[in-house]
């Protein structure tokens, strides 16, 4: 007769399944930090959310009661099994007893059966001698398939169904979050048009300039600056070119302040929709794909140029 999981056990095991599967469907509007702390805290504040509905308690406190009945009812089952054991049966189900819940579930991982066992399980064929055992997969094996299952069904639920653990609602509040840090990051180090300085000789600085474009300017001026509403950024002719003397800063300056006669051109600096320091990042990839890069031209397909010729700004 197999001994009964100890209600210290599988009671806290459905009060922990319960909790997660109410963390799991309540939505949380969480402050995203990417890596190990942003997870702790994450999953900190889901907690702290759910232990505050009502419902949550109830459904406790009625699985509680429940599983308080199956343990009685299941003491009386045990009872009644207990009586029909032969009295050898009986030692040795109250010695079985005395071992801990833990040390049953160490040893029963690897269970092997007695050479009586074996009799009944060898299978009655043989080749030279060599005969094959039906052996039962072994229980820490099986525990692990099982769990892969339910783990498995459970996220695919929640990917389905639920906003938590879903990877593009991740990266979305992460992003939001690195973009807020990097914003408050400008505003503590004053990165203004006087302190930016252009990285567009830095690779990486000009890729991560590239991608902001994509997200905030390619809509008017089209990929790779080609221009299309918002004038072709790629070549040497340019509207405004009177602010500033230098290029970099002039870039700077219009994407922070906005065109100052053309509204379409907005103040992405001064409606705080990008930081000093993406603006740092995007006006180096400009300056980069104008200076660095060919020039393109009506015949690539980009717009014509508007404005005047700057001399002093021309690629070298
Ligand atoms: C809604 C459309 C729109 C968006 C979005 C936009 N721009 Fe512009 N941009 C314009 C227009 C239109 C002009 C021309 C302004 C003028 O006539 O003075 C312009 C001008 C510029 C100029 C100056 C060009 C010149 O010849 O004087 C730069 C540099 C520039 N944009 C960079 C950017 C960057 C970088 C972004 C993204 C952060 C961006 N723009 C987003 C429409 C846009």
């Amino acid at each position: 007769m197999r001994q009964r999981t100890p209600a210290y056990i599988f009671i806290p095991l459905t009060m922990i399944a319960v909790i997660l599967a109410f963390t799991m469907v309540t939505p949380v509007d969480v402050v995203a930090e990417p890596g190990f702390n942003g997870m702790v805290n994450n999953l900190i504040t889901h907690l702290s959310h759910v232990i505050q509905q009502g419902i949550v308690w109830a459904v406790i406190a009625i699985a509680l009661v429940m599983l308080l009945i199956i343990n009685a009812l299941n003491r009386v089952v045990e009872a009644q099994k207990f009586k029909q054991l032969s009295e050898e049966e009986k030692q040795q189900y109250l010695e079985d007893s005395k071992i801990g819940f833990f040390n049953r579930l160490f040893s029963s991982a690897s269970k092997k059966q007695t050479a009586e066992e074996e009799e009944a399980i060898i299978i009655d064929h043989g080749f030279d001698g060599i005969k094959e055992l039906d052996n039962a997969l072994p229980q820490w094996w099986l525990s692990l398939f099982y769990f892969g299952v339910v783990f498995c069904i459970t996220y695919v639920l929640s990917y389905a169904f639920t906003d938590f653990a879903h990877p593009v609602s991740e990266f979305e509040a992460e992003m939001a979050y690195l973009d807020e840090r990097d914003m408050k990051w400008a505003e503590a180090n004053d990165i203004t048009i006087e302190g930016a300085v252009n990285k567009s000789n830095d690779p990486a600085i000009v890729e991560e300039g590239g991608k902001i474009f994509k997200q905030n300017c390619v809509q008017c001026h089209l990929e790779g600056g080609r221009g299309g509403i918002g004038p072709n950024l790629t070549d040497d002719y340019w509207i405004n070119h009177e602010q500033n003397d230098s290029l970099f800063l002039n870039i700077y300056d219009i994407v922070y302040n906005g065109a100052p006669h053309n509204p379409q051109m907005r103040p992405f600096g001064q409606r705080k929709e990008l930081s000093g320091l993406a603006i740092e990042k995007v006006a180096s990839y400009v300056y980069h794909i104008n200076q660095v890069e060919k020039s393109l031209t009506e015949a690539d397909g980009a717009a014509a140029p508007q404005g005047d010729l700057v001399e002093k700004w021309k690629q070298k």
